[in-house]
């Protein structure tokens, strides 16, 4: 050890290397830079380890204690902002180990029994990974909230329902926004259900093989408040499918987020004009005076990019990597962490629009007189009070709708002589089925666009949002 060349090779692993690495191996091969914001995880992790060990008698209480107490000062020194970090010690793992082993001495070298930093860091960022769950659950149940209460307030206002994004059947805003409700809903199931999965405690694989050591791994699954150790120690350290759970969940979330986002783009559009942004949410431009940018949304719809992107780039590390441990896994952060930051962002920032829209209810509805919107209510008038089947009556509504744009009206502003021209069959009745009102209000199919639906969907998704 007291060779010359020696003293330059990693401490912490530096023992059959001579001379230290190339300046760009460094530089490579370091991941301190953006896994350091795993101390606490890391730190948490050591405790519930050392913990195991002292009960095991794998190591002294008198050297536990010590590790415990110098692991509180790590993590206090990490808080409190002085601490130095260094390339030269790769990563947070051996950052922590490292410093404890300034302030405590040899004892620090203790811990590292019967464990790896393959098992380690699998723990720390499936610590990580579980919180953001958590976090994220949180976060989409407050736009829960925020969806429902608007929906609410909106049960009974009408707007054009669109399939191809052109006029369809008239529905209620209310209707429109538990739409989302329902994503989000789902969303939040798959971050149950894989959290499910996720908390599995790697702690105790050790490199890949396990430990002859005498360690309880579910004294330490417990303490770290997982449901059990894995079962299988070469897969606890090469597994990160709880990574890409969380970007997939993360991903068609965001998708969700997106197509919102798209919709409040085209909603606050001088031409719909369907809901304005406070100058909360919005920007302006440099040149053009009148201009209210949604840039939050145009930001919420980008941000799935990245998300997706976070997906793809760890799917394509993982494909192909033999069993157990490769360095290529250590390309798992960054995504992920960036990922979880866009999401965060997104989900908040559209809470937020969500609330401080202002809904322009009487151009919603204006925008329902064009576009013979009550067609289909025609039809099913046919076939409900004439007896058509429903394939004649589309037909004999068809000839009606060309009738009217000849006319230059909405189907409401034919003449009963008109329409029974097409049908002589046709009654002063149908008229009233015409209107919007009375379109939407006929919608009480469960799951339907009337309003008393919408206010029994809102009670129900009151309940559902716990
Ligand atoms: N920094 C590494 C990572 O994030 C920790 C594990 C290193 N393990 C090893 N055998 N070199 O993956």
């Amino acid at each position: 050890m007291a060779s010359e060349e020696k003293t330059t090779a990693n401490s912490l692993w530096g023992g059959r290397f001579a001379v230290g690495p190339a300046e760009i191996m460094e530089k490579i091969n370091a991941s301190i830079d953006f896994d350091k914001i795993l101390y606490a995880q890391d730190i948490r992790g050591s405790k519930a380890h050392c913990r195991m060990l002292m009960a095991q008698n794998i190591i002294s209480a008198k050297d536990g204690e010590q590790i415990l107490t110098g692991l509180d000062q790590v993590k206090a020194e990490i808080e409190a902002g002085n601490f130095t970090y260094d390339a030269k010690l790769e990563d947070i793992h051996m950052h922590v180990e490292s410093r404890l082993t300034e302030i405590i001495g040899e004892a620090a070298g203790r811990l590292h029994t019967a464990r790896s930093r393959n098992d380690q860091v699998a723990t720390d960022f499936k610590l990580w990974v579980r919180d953001a769950m958590d976090q994220m659950d949180l976060a989409l149940k407050a736009l829960q909230t925020t969806l429902v209460a608007k929906a609410e307030k909106n049960a009974d206002v009408i707007l054009p329902g669109f399939t191809h994004l052109q006029s369809a059947q008239p529905v209620t805003f209310g209707h429109h926004l538990l739409a989302y409700f329902e994503m989000f809903t789902r969303d939040r199931d798959r971050l149950r259900d894989a959290r499910g999965r996720l908390n599995e405690c790697p702690l105790g694989a050790a490199a890949l093989a396990g430990t002859s050591f005498p360690i309880d791994r579910f004294l330490v699954a417990d303490d770290l408040k997982f449901r059990k150790p894995t079962a299988n120690s070469l897969d606890s350290v090469s597994d990160r499918d709880f990574a890409l759970e969380f970007l997939s969940i993360a991903a068609i979330c965001a998708t969700h987020v997106s197509r919102l986002a798209e919709e409040i783009v085209l909603w606050s559009s001088a031409q719909f004009n369907f809901i304005a942004l406070s100058d909360k949410f919005t920007t302006g431009s440099s040149i053009m005076p009148q201009k209210r940018n949604p840039d939050a949304a145009e930001l919420c719809r980008a941000k799935v990019g990245r998300i997706i992107g976070a997906l793809n780039s760890l799917l394509v590390v993982m494909k192909g990597l033999p069993l157990a441990y490769s360095k290529d896994m250590q390309e798992d952060k960054e995504a992920t962490f960036d990922a979880a930051n866009a999401f965060a962002l997104i989900i908040a920032a559209m809470t937020g629009m969500i609330d401080d829209m202002t809904v322009n209810e009487d151009s919603m509805t204006a925008s329902t007189q064009n576009g013979f919107i009550t067609a289909t209510d025609l039809a099913d008038w046919l076939v409900r009070v004439l007896n058509m089947p429903f394939r004649r009556a589309h037909h004999v509504t068809g000839t009606l709708v060309a009738l009217a744009e000849d006319k230059g009206c909405d189907l409401d502003g034919l003449t009963l002589a008109e329409m029974q021209g097409v049908e002589p069959e046709i009654t002063q009745d149908v008229f009233t089925v015409l209107t919007v009102e009375s379109s939407v209000a006929s919608r009480t199919s469960f799951g339907g666009t009337a309003p008393d639906q919408v206010r029994a969907q809102v009670k129900a998704a009151q309940k559902r949002i716990e």
